[in-house]
């Protein structure tokens, strides 16, 4: 599904991941990116300033913000981006 965020492509994969602001600003939905990354949107201000405050990892996106244009895309998730059951 091209021009999809990764947070509804996870989503519709029944994938429980966190979520909260939608505006890439809280960071629960971070994920990485693990093959792909090409195919992904570029990052965005926001994205990147959340990400640099969280520490995260250099292949981290945000799940709300990232986009897929095309081709396909590997992710990780990790266990603090998923709803706790
Ligand atoms: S839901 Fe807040 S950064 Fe994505």
């Amino acid at each position: 599904m091209p021009n999809s965020s990764l947070l509804s492509l996870l989503k519709g994969k029944g994938v429980p991941i966190a979520t909260s602001c939608g505006l890439g600003s809280c960071g629960t939905d971070m994920v990485l990116v693990v093959g792909g990354g090409d195919n992904l949107s570029p990052i965005s201000n926001t994205e990147a300033r959340t990400l640099a405050e969280m520490e995260a990892p250099a292949n981290a996106r945000l799940a709300c913000m990232a986009r897929l244009i095309d081709g396909d895309i590997e992710l990780e998730v990790p266990e603090d981006s998923l709803v706790p059951s």
